[in-house]
């Protein structure tokens, strides 16, 4: 029997209804494809953030650009000069120096039990002067080094740290951030920030002033102050005193306010310094070797 006969409306229109399957599966292919690509760009990938920063209560900077000059911080003429302080060694003095100072930095420790032994003032304030030679973005400097030694701020300060590191530790940090601390058996009691004869408080300034009182742009304050805090570090090493890098968590804007700095500062680090306990004890800690820590291309 042939087709015309038992299947009439197919033997007509057989073009047009292959035609509208395949019309009908390319669609359908394209839809689906879509519908991926559309998921994927709905759904947003979840983006690691540290703890550190997830508990930290954000301290607005502040900054708009409504009253900058737009002039030239620097001098627009500033001279251009022979370099006078660079002295060349030897290798072998290179050597030298270069592992003498190894030496010395990789003795630092972390320290949280001090002496409350005077310290001469002048020794704190070469320290400070090496920190201020750091390099920042565009020559702004942008940081502020307050030193404490008043017995009642030095007070004032602990009672404000530990109040907030106590709600930090149990509320805001987290098990895995308290369980990782717990081998250096640190808490929120804060004995050091009145044993240490000095308290230093290094803020980062988010933007300064110029002379006429317009803002004026302080570019990668945040690394620019990085790089001095070690550099503050290494000198207090080096002058044969100890410190901890301590960074509590959510003080910074109580701690401003106790001290009157200007809101344009933020506080980035606490150091107390001083000479160690007598019977002070440190985690036995080691340090990854330069075969982790470097790559020699
Ligand atoms: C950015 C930073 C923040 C730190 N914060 C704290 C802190 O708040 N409290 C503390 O006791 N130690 C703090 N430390 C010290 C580290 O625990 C210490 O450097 C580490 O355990 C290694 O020990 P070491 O410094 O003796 O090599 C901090 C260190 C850094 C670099």
């Amino acid at each position: 029997m042939a087709m015309s006969t038992y299947a009439p409306f197919l033997f007509e229109y057989w073009p047009q209804l292959l035609t509208l399957t395949v019309a009908y599966y390319i669609v359908t292919v394209i839809l689906k494809v879509k519908n991926v690509n559309l998921q994927k760009s709905v759904v947003p990938k979840k983006k690691y953030i540290s703890p550190d920063i997830q508990a930290e209560i954000k301290d607005e900077d502040d900054v708009d650009d409504t009253d900058f000059n737009f002039k030239s911080a620097l001098p627009e003429d500033l001279a251009h000069v022979p370099l006078s302080s660079y002295k060349r060694y030897s290798e072998e003095v290179m050597l030298e120096r270069s592992l003498e100072f190894y030496q010395d930095m990789n003795n630092r420790r972390t320290l949280r039990y001090y002496s409350s032994e005077p310290v001469p003032r002048e020794v704190i304030e070469n320290i400070i002067r090496t920190a201020g030679t750091a390099p920042s973005g565009a020559h702004t400097e942008p940081w502020t080094f307050v030193v404490l030694s008043d017995p009642d701020l030095k007070q004032r300060v602990r009672e404000l740290i530990e109040e907030e590191e106590e709600i930090n530790y149990t509320k805001r940090m987290g098990n895995q951030w308290t369980k990782d601390l717990q081998p250096l058996k640190t808490d929120w009691v804060k004995e050091y920030l009145t044993e240490a004869p000095y308290i230093i408080l290094v803020f980062k300034q988010a933007y300064g002033y110029n002379d006429d009182g317009t803002k004026k742009n302080h570019y990668y304050n945040e690394l620019s102050v990085a790089i001095s805090a070690g550099l503050l570090m290494a000198a207090i090493q080096r002058a044969g005193l100890v410190t901890l890098t301590s960074t509590p968590l959510n003080c910074g804007p109580g701690i401003r306010t106790l001290l009157n700095r200007p809101n344009n500062e933020k506080l980035t680090l606490l150091l107390p310094v001083g000479y160690p306990a007598k019977d002070a004890t440190v985690p036995n800690l080691t340090r990854k070797p330069l075969k982790e820590i470097m790559v020699w291309l």
